[in-house]
């Protein structure tokens, strides 16, 4: 486990890597897209953990739209930020000096499928969040295990998971055979969403709360990074769908996604997004 608890001394020069950015933008323009549904989240948080935490664990941050949201929240609380990827954590260390946070965002660059040794050291925590991080790692039950182990009794745990890509576009885009987004949905999303209340259980954790978050936003509540957002995930989905759709359909995505036809994403003033996101509350007994 490598830690550095002021990264940029460490990283002001590393390469980042072509899809550790893409991802840091997306899910970058996904917090912006989903402000009111992350403050949703966290003024839920707030009602559930008592008294406010003072130290919050934030695992496989990632650019840390997470860590800052709960810093915002949890105004004496100092957030420890775990990621990975240093190129993440440097994200992160700009933009919590942009937000006005810096003091109290603490990054450590670790692999969080290995011994938690520096975790621990500033452990116990009040309050962990595990954003679409869980099923990321090699094994969720050694994971959960070592997040039980650094809370303080009664100390939460909230884990979320995106069910699947947003869908963002109308029923007939004005080109093509209508329908187009749901057959890429239906064609590209095969695997059951994340479930992790056994998993949380088997852990230890009680699990008080599984909530479902369905998002709707028009174009208006989503605001104006919501082209970019859809662009950017529409032309992710759109990689994995190249032998799944007749040619007619790929066709038409090749124009929704060419920002210099009028159709495109990236000109249109009908999208919206619809999404739905699953939080996990569990509490260490
Ligand atoms: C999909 S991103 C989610 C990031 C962030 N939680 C969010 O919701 O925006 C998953 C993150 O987990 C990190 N990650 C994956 N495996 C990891 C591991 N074994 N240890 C630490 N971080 C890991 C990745 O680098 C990435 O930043």
């Amino acid at each position: 486990m490598n830690a550095h608890h002021d990264i940029s001394v460490n990283i002001d020069h590393a390469q980042a890597s072509d899809s550790d950015m893409a991802l840091a933008q997306l899910l970058e323009l996904d917090a912006k897209v989903l402000a009111s549904y992350l403050s949703e989240l966290t003024d839920w948080l707030a009602d559930l953990v008592h008294p406010d935490p003072a130290r919050i664990l934030d695992l496989g941050s990632g650019p840390g739209t997470g860590s800052l949201a709960l810093a915002r929240r949890f105004g004496s609380a100092v957030v420890t930020a775990v990621d990975i990827s240093p190129q993440m954590l440097h994200r992160l260390h700009k933009q919590a000096a942009t937000h006005g946070v810096a003091e109290r965002i603490r990054l450590l660059e670790a692999n969080l499928d290995e011994r938690w040794a520096e975790i621990d050291e500033a452990g116990p925590y009040d309050l962990m969040w595990a954003a679409a991080f869980l099923h990321h790692v090699a094994d969720p039950a050694r994971t959960l295990a070592q997040a039980a182990a650094n809370l303080r009794p009664a100390g939460l745990l909230a884990v979320t998971e995106m069910d699947f890509f947003p869908r963002f576009l109308p029923e007939d885009t004005g080109i093509g055979r209508p329908g187009l987004e749901a057959r890429l949905h239906a064609a590209t999303n095969t695997q059951p969403p994340h479930e992790w209340t056994d998993q949380l259980q088997a852990a230890g954790f009680t699990v008080e709360e599984r909530r479902p978050f369905e998002i709707r936003l028009d174009r208006a509540q989503a605001g104006p990074a919501l082209n970019d957002y859809a662009h950017i995930c529409l032309t992710k989905l759109r990689s994995h769908a190249t032998d799944v759709l007749d040619s007619d359909d790929l066709a038409t995505w090749g124009t929704l996604l060419d920002p210099g036809q009028p159709h495109s994403i990236a000109r249109r003033d009908d999208l919206g997004v619809c999404a739905t996101r699953t939080t996990w509350i569990a509490r260490r007994p």
